[in-house]
């Protein structure tokens, strides 16, 4: 059952009152309410698309209560924040441009690119989600169109700009190499050869990325959430990009780096940062050096807030022996422990379960490898 029952008439009514009852768990006993009033099959239609829009709000924050959603559509759909940050990119360097988005899903980026003011084409091949993606436009008062269709054969001349996200889903779990993309890597390599915007997973190799075209990785909260591809008039002469959402701080350059012991601060880079390959920026932007040449840890004499990286106070350096970091738990009365690692095999959780924290004291432990030897930082956050 698609979204357009519930689009106006009785279903817009039914969809309503799901949602003015929906709470989260108690979906059966919504269901058996609203039977007693309501078409038994739209019921069940309503009460998915109530709970759809619970979980929404995560992504789409009061939009949400307005949208339309599938299952799938909204696991894939882009966070508003992402989309309306690569919208307002295009529209900066475009504005007003023709933008048609191949495998539109329910249309999430749509609506970033409608809001800045883009005129949008989506092109989406199951019926079902492209009803969703059109009602979510009109549900918003955005202008726009959505086609069902194949994105491989759309005739692509008639738009100034190309976006794509392909699918990374295949019988329903996540694919992680981007060869098995739907629309397959072949044919967005091809649109890169045009003024094009493809996001992609943030595991992407920096080889992949062709030639002339910059790979900017997004993080929003610190969490690192995509890379967006830009290619043609939306490429800035640029190779990487580091972007941190709500901030909007970006970095291009990787600087030279020393390397060298640790200072009073340990600075942990953004993902976003450390996906782009530009952690020598953060050692720039806190008159800092690397612990380690290969590994992601900044340290520096000085606190200098910056927003790409969390700054920790070093209290003391530990050795990384089990029994001793026990001991360190116990005398500190330490309760709240979190155990950051980079370079080290090791599982945060089982370490701290081993360590049995107990007692009022919080405490950060870095831990860390510096040429062969693994050690271990008790550390204050100060920031991030
Ligand atoms: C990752 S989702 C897009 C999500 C969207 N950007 C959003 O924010 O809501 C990819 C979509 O592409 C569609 N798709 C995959 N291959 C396609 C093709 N060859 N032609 C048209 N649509 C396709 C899938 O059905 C899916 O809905």
């Amino acid at each position: 059952m698609t979204v357009t029952g519930l689009l106006d008439g009785p279903g817009a009514e039914l969809l309503a009152d799901a949602c003015a009852s929906y709470q989260p768990g108690q979906e059966l006993q919504l269901v058996e309410k609203l039977r007693r009033q309501y078409d038994a099959a739209l019921v069940t239609t309503a009460v998915t698309q109530a709970s759809l829009r619970h979980r929404a709000v995560a992504k789409f924050g009061p939009d949400a209560a307005r949208m339309f959603f599938t299952p799938d559509g909204l696991e894939q759909a882009t966070r508003s924040t992402v989309g309306s940050h690569r919208a307002q990119r295009i529209a900066a360097t475009l504005p007003g441009s023709s933008v048609v988005d191949l495998g539109c899903g329910i249309g999430g980026d749509l609506i970033g690119a409608a809001r800045a003011g883009l005129r949008v084409t989506g092109v989406e091949r199951d019926p079902a989600t492209a009803a969703a993606a059109r009602a979510n436009l009109s549900a918003l008062g955005l202008p726009g169109e959505v086609v069902v269709g194949d994105a491989e054969s759309f005739d692509l001349a008639p738009y100034d700009v190309v976006f794509a996200d392909p699918a990374r889903r295949a019988d329903g779990r996540r694919v992680f190499d981007h060869n098995a993309y739907s629309p397959p890597w072949t044919f967005v390599t091809e649109l890169l050869s045009r003024t094009a915007c493809v996001k992609v997973a943030p595991g992407i190799p920096h080889d992949a990325v062709p030639d002339g075209v910059e790979a900017e990785w997004i993080s929003d909260a610190g969490e690192v959430k995509e890379a967006a591809l830009w290619s043609g008039r939306l490429y800035a002469g640029t190779a990487r990009r580091a972007t941190l959402l709500p901030s909007g701080a970006s970095v291009t350059e990787a600087p030279e780096a020393e390397s060298g012991p640790v200072g009073q601060y340990i600075y942990e880079p953004d993902g976003a940062v450390v996906r782009a390959g530009l952690v020598t920026a953060v050692a720039a932007a806190v008159d800092g050096w690397l612990l380690d040449p290969r590994i992601a840890y900044v340290t520096a004499a000085k606190l200098v807030p910056t927003p790409l990286a969390s700054a920790y106070e070093v209290v003391e350096e530990l050795p990384y022996k089990e029994k001793a970091l026990r001991s360190w738990v116990r005398t500190h009365g330490i309760g709240t422990l979190e155990i950051k690692k980079r370079g080290v095999d090791l599982d945060p959780a089982q370490l701290r379960k081993k360590l049995t924290p107990k007692g009022s004291a919080s405490a950060t432990l870095i831990i860390t490898r510096i040429g062969r030897d693994a050690v271990a930082y008790s550390c204050r956050r100060v920031s991030g």
